[in-house]
């Protein structure tokens, strides 16, 4: 068993607080990752879990024991980090072996695991090899390798793929969560790409300046963000979000409660060439700016009166069309406060309905 639970972690380098009150059960077995702007305090999170950073407060939990004074070697954690740290004298077998050599594990017992775990990461034919006659994607999986040896029962992994190009990136990826799935270990991944926390993730752990924003799965994330941070964190084009009084004369009803921005995800937007009345739409005028064919999907930027904002869609392009109508339903629509919290309770049907009876169009 290695649930870890972050207890009211503090973090403060000197003067700087750069981790708040933190709270957080990461599950056993789960494949959860961390992720947010640089600076938000990913990695120190992560190095406090494995004891390679202490806390200035709080308690942090690994199974049945705070570790808050454990040493990492003893903590049962592997980390891999995102520049891999292998020893360049040493060849592949010797850096997998290393640390086994350190803990006085037999002979035997090594090769023995040296083959099973080489054969999974597919280095079974460079153990020979020194780190530098290998790839980006070799090295990555030198450093899996090594702390897959550990056998440690949690995997704290800091950007590992993030000196990977593109495709061997994608590939890597799909490596991951079928070794997550084989090891069945607890894995905790540091990322600041959300394309690679919605695809890996089964939880996300939205952090920005210390703090968390929001931990769920990654479609309630996108369906369900908690605030404007997270709604425009997860998504590719970001959800757009815009002031209450730009959309109102749009919308030409009335709004209750605290209601400060607006926001709609670009695949919700219906484009026209026509204008169109639609009962319980919210409707506009925009001016087509670019258009992005990326296949099965096209994505528009457009200029509105409301500010700028992006369209996804999946249907044929308006090659000829620059002037469009806009609509988005009621229902799609998401509010949030002043503070940029979502404010649910506005977005009640009947509360939605009300709205769209005026349903106007400036
Ligand atoms: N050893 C240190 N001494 C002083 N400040 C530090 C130290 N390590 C991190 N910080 C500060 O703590 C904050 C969080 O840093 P951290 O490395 O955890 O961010 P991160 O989310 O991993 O960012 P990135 O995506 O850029 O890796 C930053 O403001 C950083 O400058
Ligand atoms: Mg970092």
């Amino acid at each position: 068993m290695a649930q870890i639970v972050l207890k009211q972690i503090e973090k403060s380098f000197k003067q700087d607080k750069v981790i708040e009150g933190l709270n957080l059960t990461i599950e056993n077995g789960s494949f959860t990752v961390l992720v947010g702007p640089s600076g938000c305090g990913k990695s120190t999170t992560l190095r406090m879990i494995a004891g390679l950073e202490k806390e200035s407060g709080g308690e942090i939990w690994i199974g049945d024991h705070c570790v808050n004074d454990v040493e990492p070697g003893k903590r049962n954690v592997a980390m891999v980090f995102q520049n891999y740290a292998l020893y360049p004298m040493m060849t592949v077998k010797e850096n997998i072996e290393f640390g086994l050599v350190n803990r006085k594990v037999p002979k035997p017992e090594r090769e023995r695991l040296i083959k099973e775990i080489t054969e999974i990461v597919g280095l079974a034919e460079y153990l020979n090899k020194k780190p530098q006659a290998l790839s980006g994607g070799q090295r990555q999986r030198v450093a899996l390798a090594r702390a897959m040896v550990k056998n440690p029962a949690v995997f704290l992994m800091d950007e590992p793929l993030s000196n990977l190009d593109a495709k061997l990136r994608h590939q890597m990826r799909t490596e991951l969560i079928q070794l997550h799935k084989r090891l069945g270990a607890t894995f905790v991944f540091v990322t600041h790409d959300q394309v690679e926390a919605m695809s890996m993730g089964d939880r996300i752990v939205i952090m920005n300046k210390g703090r968390i924003q929001q931990a769920d799965s990654p479609m309630k994330i996108y369906d369900d963000p908690d605030n404007v941070f997270t709604a425009q964190f997860i998504g590719t084009p970001p959800m757009n979000v815009m002031n209450r009084e730009q959309l109102l004369p749009y919308m030409d009803g009335q709004l209750h409660g605290d209601i400060a921005h607006i926001g709609f995800r670009p695949e919700k937007a219906i484009m026209t060439i026509e204008k169109k009345f639609q009962p319980g739409y919210v409707q506009f005028p925009a001016r087509i700016l670019t258009r992005e064919t990326l296949g099965a999907e096209i994505i528009y930027q457009l200029e509105t009166k409301l500010g700028a904002i992006a369209v996804k869609s999946f249907l044929k392009p308006l090659e000829f069309a620059s002037e469009v109508h806009i609509s988005v339903s009621m229902q799609d629509l998401y509010f949030f406060d002043r503070n940029g919290t979502r404010a649910r309770q506005h977005e009640r049907t009947e509360e939605r309905e009300l709205i769209a009876l005026g349903g106007g169009y400036a």
